[in-house]
């Protein structure tokens, strides 16, 4: 094998500096795009179930923009992934990642509809 000259060495090391780092797990970002529509479709479903198919509320709380624009978006995504205790929201934190959770929320804040 040829071995490099200096410039050849020095480019190879500032093209290496520049290829940026591979990312973090995904585990708390956007659900990535194939997983979108099974959120959604869970939303509707299971989510629906309690809160109403259209969620105006049922045995849960209404879910439509309105009703989530006061509240902070974090705050909402702990109440999906822990539930409230003593009442019937479960936890979902073993079938959502906190991305998925947040974004769920995004979703709601904005309508479903939209
Ligand atoms: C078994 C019924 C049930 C299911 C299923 C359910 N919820 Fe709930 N949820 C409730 C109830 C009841 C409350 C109100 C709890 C309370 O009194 O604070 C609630 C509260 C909430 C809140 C807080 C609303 C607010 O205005 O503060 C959010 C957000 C929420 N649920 C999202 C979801 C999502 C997302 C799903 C599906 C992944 C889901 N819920 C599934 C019953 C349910």
């Amino acid at each position: 094998m040829r071995s490099l000259s200096p410039r050849g060495l020095l480019a190879a090391i500032l093209l290496a500096a520049a290829v940026p780092a591979p990312a973090p797990a995904l585990a708390d970002d956007a659900p990535p795009p194939g997983r979108r529509a099974a959120l959604l479709h869970m939303l509707r479903q299971d989510c629906g179930a309690c809160h109403g198919m259209t969620l105006k509320g049922g045995l849960g709380t209404p879910l439509l923009p309105a009703d989530l624009a006061a509240k902070a978006p974090d705050a909402l995504a702990d109440v999906v992934l822990d539930g409230v205790p003593g009442t019937p929201m479960p936890p979902w934190r073993a079938l959502l990642t906190v991305g998925e959770a947040r974004w769920m929320i995004d979703r709601l804040r904005e309508g479903l509809d939209r």
